[in-house]
């Protein structure tokens, strides 16, 4: 019955690529997978440390980004935050003062010697950093609005960046894992999982824009996306170097 089946014995499997495939697709799996720490790593530097003396969870750190603190300006918030150790209370009180005054450009003067001294050594164009300047009244004044989140223009960009970039991540990936002897329902699920949890964790950065309980979505997303990923890359690399013919004896022998 198995020999009557031609197409099922000759099917292309991992365990069974030429060798050199296998080392491309080894080397590829292993780089994406290192990519995805540094992934972890950076989102864990950017979104979550600078957050951590403020003892918000995950979930708040979310909120924070997407949706913002609807309570005070952003600059506040960065004040309250990672960047209050560049000023005194006293400078603290004052920089709220002049934002609660309805930050002025007439009174911007009152600020701007506390900023260019204790900020502008980082938020300057002369420094190169990819952080915002924050050194001219015009530079500032978008930060002393009431902070919104992360905004439509930077959703927008930072949305189709990951779109186009995860689709072919796992486009590659998914190929490689699509020849695994894995059963087929199973298979199909697990390469048809990551563009789900793409769409959804996308998704929820814009609903959490607006609604504050879909950072728990962005959260399930990027997980079952992680989970996803090592599950293909780990049986990948399994079936191509450790897995041993399936012992049923009649289709090998
Ligand atoms: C030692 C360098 C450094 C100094 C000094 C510094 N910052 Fe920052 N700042 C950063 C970096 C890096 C980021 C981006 C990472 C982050 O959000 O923590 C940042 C982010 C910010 C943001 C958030 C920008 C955004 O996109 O929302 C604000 C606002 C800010 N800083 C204000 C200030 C103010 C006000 C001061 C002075 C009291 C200051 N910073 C001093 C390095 C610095």
């Amino acid at each position: 019955m198995h020999l009557s089946n031609p197409g099922e014995k000759s099917r292309l499997n991992l365990r069974t690529l030429p060798f050199p495939l296998k080392v491309l697709a080894t080397c590829f799996l292993l780089t994406m997978g290192i990519g995805y720490l540094f992934g972890l790593a950076y989102l864990y530097l950017v979104d979550l440390e600078p957050h951590a003396d403020q003892r918000l969870s995950l979930v708040e750190a979310v909120i924070s980004k997407y949706y913002g603190k609807r309570g005070g300006s952003r600059l506040e918030a960065a004040l309250a935050g990672a960047m209050g150790e560049y000023v005194t209370q006293a400078e603290k009180k004052q920089i709220a003062q002049w934002i609660k005054e309805g930050a002025g450009e007439a009174e911007f003067v009152n600020v701007q010697p506390i900023l260019n001294q204790a900020c502008a050594t980082c938020h300057s164009r002369e420094t190169g950093m990819p952080i915002p300047p924050l050194t001219t009244y015009r530079e500032v004044s978008p930060y002393t609005a009431v902070d919104l989140g992360q905004s439509i223009k930077s959703l927008v960009r930072v949305s189709h960046i990951h779109l186009f970039g995860m689709s072919f991540i796992f486009l590659l990936t998914s190929f490689i894992f699509a020849f695994s002897e894995i059963s087929s329902p199973i298979r199909s699920a697990l390469i048809g999982i990551p563009f789900i949890a793409i769409w959804v964790d996308i998704g929820s950065w814009w609903f959490t824009k607006y609604e504050p309980a879909f950072a728990y979505t962005v959260i399930g997303g990027g997980v079952l996306m992680g989970v996803a990923l090592a599950i293909q890359i780990g049986v990948s690399l399994f079936e191509m170097w450790l897995a041993r013919p399936k012992g049923k004896g009649e289709g090998e022998t």
